[in-house]
């Protein structure tokens, strides 16, 4: 292996450019050549592919999003747009790849893989922490801790009048965000994709803690919660109570920011393992981490098995809010 090349794709997250870092610098340690794809899969398609250096990777560890860019390509679905991508890797040389990203960008690497035999190594980067095989995803602790500070800022005036706020947190399929935010912020319910929990419930724990004194609550709920989004939750408990809850979705707010030193460490550390199992001669394997060791996930078991949100933390949650 004499030339990788490195991607970011699909929804940026926090610590992205910390694991690009790691990989540039630990391709260069190596003796590799690194040239950075741009704009993710259709950088690849458009031929947006250039040298990196070690230098170009200054003062970035603490930059939110990606110097690379990012996008969603949606023609890399297509194995006709594959095979034009592949010959573009090919004209350049590039003897393999880490794509930092998450589910969607590893099926498009196993594809690559499969179809042309260029052998890529992911490191997982999503805020939404639902890749199997890993413990955590890049991205994730800043989210949640973005989430966190905000629903601190929302407890201050949801005090001061007495009132119930819903706030919607990302999480498209996975309530990972909204679980661990709804345990840090002292919510009164938690609403997940993955939990059955209904109005109906929600509402009688809202009343009965008001019984009991509580004049003010918050309701944490995943933008793909079943009973329908923070709107149609508000509208569902005004119907029932008369209550008017103030709605607040944080939005791609928890996708920026500086990361915490956590996500940078983790970053750091996929970063370099990908190129150091790339050199090994892995391939369709993203780096994960379980119990703090570094280990290789197959890409179709991190994108096809199911990492259930904790149903603990939800339940520890509900029992200490009352
Ligand atoms: O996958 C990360 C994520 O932030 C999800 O939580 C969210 O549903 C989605 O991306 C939003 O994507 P986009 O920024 O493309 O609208």
């Amino acid at each position: 292996m004499k030339r990788i090349g490195v991607l970011t794709s699909g929804g940026d997250a926090p610590g992205m450019n910390a694991c690009l870092r790691a990989v540039v610098r630990t391709a260069k340690a190596r003796g590799l050549e690194v040239w950075g794809i741009e704009k993710g899969y259709t950088g690849m398609l458009e031929d947006l592919i250039r040298p990196l250096e070690a230098r170009d990777m200054a003062n970035i560890i603490q930059r939110g999003g990606t110097v690379l860019k990012t996008g969603r390509c949606l023609e890399f679905l297509k194995p006709e747009y594959r095979a034009q991508a592949a010959e573009k890797l090919k004209a350049k040389n590039i003897d393999g790849v880490v794509c930092i990203g998450g589910d969607g960008s590893f099926r498009g690497a196993m594809a690559l893989w499969r179809e042309h035999q260029i052998p890529v190594v992911g490191a997982p980067g999503t805020i939404d922490n639902d890749l199997f095989g890993t413990d955590v995803t890049i991205g994730f602790d800043t989210a949640v801790n973005t989430a966190l500070s905000a629903i601190d800022k929302i407890r201050d005036t949801a005090d001061s009048h007495d009132r119930l706020f819903i706030v919607e947190v990302m999480g498209r399929n996975s309530g990972h965000i909204a679980s661990y935010v709804g345990l840090a912020c002292g919510a009164e319910e938690v609403f997940t994709p993955e939990i059955n929990t209904t109005v109906d419930k929600a509402v009688d724990k809202i009343l009965e803690a008001q019984k009991k004194g509580k004049k003010s609550s918050i309701i944490v709920t995943a933008e793909g919660q079943k009973p329908g989004r923070a709107y149609d939750l508000a509208e569902a408990i005004r119907k029932k109570t008369g209550i008017d809850a103030k709605v607040c979705i944080l939005g791609h707010i928890q996708r920026g920011g500086s990361p915490t030193a956590s996500d940078r460490i983790i970053a750091s550390r996929m970063g370099s393992a990908a190129v150091d199992a790339l050199i090994k001669g892995e391939h369709d394997v993203m780096i994960g981490i379980e119990k703090n060791d570094l280990r290789s996930v197959p890409f179709e078991l991190a994108t096809q098995r199911d990492k259930k949100t904790s149903l603990d933390f939800v339940k520890l949650s509900n029992l200490l809010a009352f």
